[in-house]
């Protein structure tokens, strides 16, 4: 699959949803990382970086004796991700245009990996993770924060054309070579490849609309209708009703949205 396949595709819409979808995760991926021992001098692997909102923060983190390696395979966000590195003097990052698939990951000695939805969009996961095994070293930290259940992401009181349209998602994620739940398997790979799993939780949100973890799917739902009517999967008249029903959402007082399940995994390579 190249980069033109890729799903959710690389343009300046989802570039820009990438960002707000980082600042609302920002608080407990800060946290995941202060758990999992990501402090100044440390070397960390970013894997599928996209336009490297994290890296940045890790980059930030780990200061000028650690260093960053990003990782990612569209060259538009590669080329975003050094625009904003120069834009914020970052000197301690190396950036690689590399499909995580085909090409060699770079050898080094990493005390941390960072991967983030990136096992529901890659071709094989397990060719994934028997890479990263193959270069992490021993004592080595590899953080997931990956989709376990999509399906737990619904409103409620329930709207049926949200409802179909998860439907949508997951089956055009599948179709296009991925999948949704990308880590569901991961704490077999993890234990095929030397890692043990230290520590998890479950990432889920019950949230009312002003919270603003509430935009972070508002938003998806916002730039995946139009792709959605692109590859001829739904109509306009689908896509309106999907607006029309979470704007209605929005004014009840009482709505809330359950958040797709996310899964973080801190695994030590043993
Ligand atoms: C949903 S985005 C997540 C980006 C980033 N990890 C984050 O948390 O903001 C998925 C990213 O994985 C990248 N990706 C998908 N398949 C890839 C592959 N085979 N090799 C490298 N990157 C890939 C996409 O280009 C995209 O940037």
């Amino acid at each position: 699959m190249s980069e033109k396949d890729y799903i959710l595709g690389t343009h300046d819409e989802e570039l820009i949803r990438l960002g707000l979808q980082h600042r609302v995760w920002r608080p407990m991926v800060l946290d995941c990382w202060q758990r999992a021992g990501i402090t100044v001098g440390k070397r960390v692997l970013d894997l599928g970086a996209g336009p490297g909102y994290a890296a940045l923060d890790l980059a930030d983190i780990v200061g000028p004796y650690g260093e960053v390696v990003a990782l990612e395979r569209s060259g538009n966000f590669v080329n975003a991700m050094r625009a904003s590195f120069r834009r914020r003097g970052i000197s301690n990052a190396k950036i690689h245009e590399l499909d995580l698939m085909t090409g060699d990951l770079p050898k080094a000695h990493y005390d941390f990996s960072w991967c983030r939805w990136v096992l529901s969009f890659v071709s094989d996961p397990s060719l994934l993770i028997r890479k990263l095994g193959a270069i992490m070293p021993k004592g080595g930290i590899s953080i997931f924060h990956e989709y376990a259940h999509y399906e737990t992401w619904r409103f409620l009181p329930p709207i049926a054309a949200q409802e179909e349209f998860r439907k949508h998602v997951i089956a055009t994620w599948r179709e296009s070579g991925g999948e949704p739940n990308g880590g569901r398997n991961l704490p077999a790979l993890l234990f095929d490849n030397g890692f043990h799993i230290r520590s998890t939780r479950p990432l889920i949100f019950c949230v009312r609309p002003a919270n603003y973890i509430w935009q972070w799917p508002i938003t998806f739902i916002e730039v995946y209708l139009p792709r959605l009517i692109e590859i001829g999967r739904i109509d306009r008249t689908f896509a309106d009703k999907v607006r029309a029903d979470l704007a209605a959402a929005e004014k009840h007082p009482n709505a809330l949205m359950i958040t797709p399940l996310v899964a973080e995994i801190i695994a030590e390579k043993v």
